[in-house]
């Protein structure tokens, strides 16, 4: 549930709450200070909280619809308004996959691609969450205009389920890393957090750093994926940046058959689209099953410009067939996780890190 909060220490809330601090935005309740009591809505349940003093009554004087709260009885009342927000764990989940971008630098367009996607998913009636992997510049949860209290840091202490945020029908996102600290996260920690959400999700999409085979306690989390998206940025194209791709990716123990080829500021006039997944295959003497481009997204700039950050996406009906071709998937008999097959073989110079 989305709250408009003023005045208040954002802590005080419940974890799961997706705050917001626009009143011009979307917001199912209001969580205010007394100092804010002339400017609060009247479409929605008004909480303030209670100072024990003249300031209580004058609230009361001033408007007689809004409740009065201590701390604690706010994250009881504010309870009762969204009696289950996270899905119930479904052990009997047909199938789920587990997705995530990848890009070997960034400002390339993984986390637009994630979001889109995930939208997509969403608008079909997938239950889907993003989980923000980009430990160093998360930027998922301000793109639905939310300001989480923790996010990945927490996981250990809070458990998965406290920190799934509802953004929006059949979207959760869990934030990533929140405050000064950037501890390095154990590789098992990722793995077991993108399991416990495919026993929630249908789809588990993954955001992901720049450059994620340079962070070893992402390798296993990629090994997990059923899909992994790989940006290119076609206006800034390279074969020899391209080229690297699959093979790290198979180094993390991607097998190529689970990557599709993503073309962002996509320009038919630029290097062709078999260039490119050419030079997704350099190397590999068995062409079959190698990365194939499935989503073409144009340059937008004015667009994004317009749009950033304020939830809302204009690229997100360029993703409308690939969340079509992931939604069969999920209706269709589920298969093996699949091994990466001994016919690859790893370049020398990518031996697998620990
Ligand atoms: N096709 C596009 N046209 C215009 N701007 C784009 C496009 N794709 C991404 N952007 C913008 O480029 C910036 C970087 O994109 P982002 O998805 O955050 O990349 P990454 O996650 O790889 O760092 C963002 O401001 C985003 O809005
Ligand atoms: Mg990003």
């Amino acid at each position: 549930m989305r709250i408009l909060v003023l005045g208040v220490d954002h802590s005080i809330l419940p974890p799961g709450c997706s705050i917001t601090s626009d009143p011009g935005g979307d917001f199912e309740a209001v969580v205010a200070s007394a100092a804010h009591i002339d400017t609060l809505s009247e479409d929605v349940p008004v909480f303030v909280l209670k100072s024990g003093g003249m300031a209580d009554w004058a609230v009361k004087q001033k408007r007689p619809d809004v409740t009065l709260v201590s701390i604690d009885e706010l994250q009881a009342e504010l309870k009762k308004l969204v009696p289950n927000e996270v899905p119930p764990q479904i052990s009997d989940l047909k199938k789920s996959l587990a997705i995530a971008s990848y890009a070997n630098k960034g400002g390339i367009g993984k986390t637009s691609s994630a979001i889109n996607l995930a939208l997509s998913l969403a608008a079909r009636g997938v239950n889907t969450v993003i989980v923000d992997m980009d430990f160093g510049a998360p930027d998922v949860a301000g793109f639905f205009d939310v300001n989480p209290r923790r996010g990945l840091e927490s996981l250990e202490e809070t458990g998965v389920d406290n920190l799934l945020i509802k953004v929006r029908n059949n979207l959760w996102i869990v934030p990533g890393m929140t405050g000064p600290y950037q501890r390095e996260m154990e590789a098992s920690v990722l793995t077991r957090v993108v399991q416990e959400l495919k026993n929630r999700f249908q789809t588990v999409v993954i955001d992901t750093p720049p450059a994620p085979w340079e962070k070893a306690n992402l390798h296993n989390v990629f090994a997990m994926c059923d899909q992994v998206y790989a940006i290119v940025d076609q206006s800034k194209f390279s074969t020899q940046e391209t080229a690297k791709y699959t093979v790290t990716l198979l180094a993390m123990g991607v097998d190529p058959s689970r990557i599709r080829i993503v073309l962002n500021r996509f320009n038919p006039k630029l290097m062709g689209i078999r260039q490119v997944e050419k030079a997704f295959a350099a190397g590999f003497k068995d062409k079959r099953n190698m990365p194939k481009v499935a989503v073409c997204i144009p340059e937008q700039w004015e667009d994004h410009v317009k749009d950033a950050y304020k939830g809302k996406s204009t690229s997100v009906e360029y993703w409308h067939k690939e969340a079509d071709f992931l939604a069969r998937q999920l209706v269709t008999e589920s298969k093996e996780t699949k091994e990466v097959k001994s016919r690859w073989r790893l370049p020398s110079f990518l031996k697998r890190k620990s």
